[in-house]
């Protein structure tokens, strides 16, 4: 019998699976929009891991540690043909050691679009917004190294925003929004930047807002696009894209037409928010990562 590596054991094809996408919390929603758009017949997973919230106050081998749980519980209970690390804070601890503990399995990671910043300033100054981890982390200096020789670069750590996103992102209005990101982004101006890098995926949410407050002469920069083009080249190379019009695989607790479905980490009752957040993505949910293991 000739092996066919992307067929699993009951014969059903590897191409089926869904895609899982994680974060320590909401950071990873907007992702699934250019994901979508780049995977129209893909159904996704996105896990919240507000158990563990926040992930950037944390050590790197504590990140770690969470990091490799919750790729054993994605992938027992929904054998995703990819995962998506959707936060800078976890794929900079992380990322390499989650290729080696599921080789195969292909994993993208969020990596701060440094690059295209160093390329594109004008002024030779770029600012990186992250989280306290993130910024002190040496994968961040070795990128800089890297791409952004002859660029200043400042990083500002913006540690306060992760929690406002996770609290206020529903409720918030736009005066208070713009007040949430208004001394990060006014700091990194005044010092000369023209590129601000969003290298916490959870100020993707407040992205329309950054760029107000940092004005006309500013370009704000995010990885969406170009974690979605990864996503899509990997699986492509790996001949595991669902042909269109496919409908989805039934997995546990995972109706076939669905467009995703939001699992939360911790206890329920999950708070309202999760809810419209899910809807707002088009995602059923939310519910319990430790019920759907279960
Ligand atoms: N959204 C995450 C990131 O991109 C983590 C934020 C946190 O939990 O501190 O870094």
């Amino acid at each position: 019998m000739i092996a066919d590596a992307n067929r699993g054991p009951a014969g059903d094809s590897r191409a089926d699976g869904p895609i899982a996408i994680f974060d320590s919390g909401i950071g990873g929603l907007p992702y699934l929009e250019p994901a979508r758009a780049a995977l129209p017949a893909e159904s996704f997973v996105y896990l919240a891991d507000r158990a563990d919230f926040p992930y950037g106050t944390k050590t790197r081998s504590e990140v770690r540690s969470i990091v490799l749980r919750l790729m054993d519980l994605l992938v027992e209970d929904y054998a995703p043909k990819a995962v998506v690390i959707a936060c800078n804070t976890a794929s900079q601890a992380a990322l390499e050691a989650a290729r080696k503990a599921h080789p195969g399995l292909p994993i993208v990671g969020t990596v701060p679009a440094v690059k295209p910043a160093a390329e594109r300033t004008r002024s030779g100054v770029i600012g990186v917004m992250a989280t306290e981890g993130a910024t002190r982390d040496p994968y961040l200096d070795s990128l800089i190294a890297r791409y952004a020789k002859g660029v200043t670069v400042i990083k500002e750590s913006a540690q306060d925003l992760v929690s406002f996103v996770e609290r206020r992102a529903v409720a918030a209005g736009p005066e208070e929004r713009r007040e949430a990101v208004r001394p990060f982004v006014r700091s990194l101006v005044e010092r000369g930047a023209d590129e601000i890098v969003l290298a916490c995926t959870h100020y993707t949410h407040l992205r329309a807002e950054i760029a107000e407050v940092a004005g006309p002469g500013v370009e704000v920069v995010d990885s969406r696009a170009g974690v979605a083009s990864r996503l899509r080249q990997v699986l492509e190379g790996m001949d595991l894209l669902r042909s269109p019009g496919t409908a989805s695989a039934p997995r546990d607790g995972l109706p076939p037409e669905t467009g995703g479905v939001f699992l939360l980490s911790g206890d329920p009752p999950f708070e309202e928010e999760y809810g419209l957040l899910a809807a707002a993505f088009g995602l059923e949910g939310p519910r319990a990562l430790a019920r759907a293991i279960g």
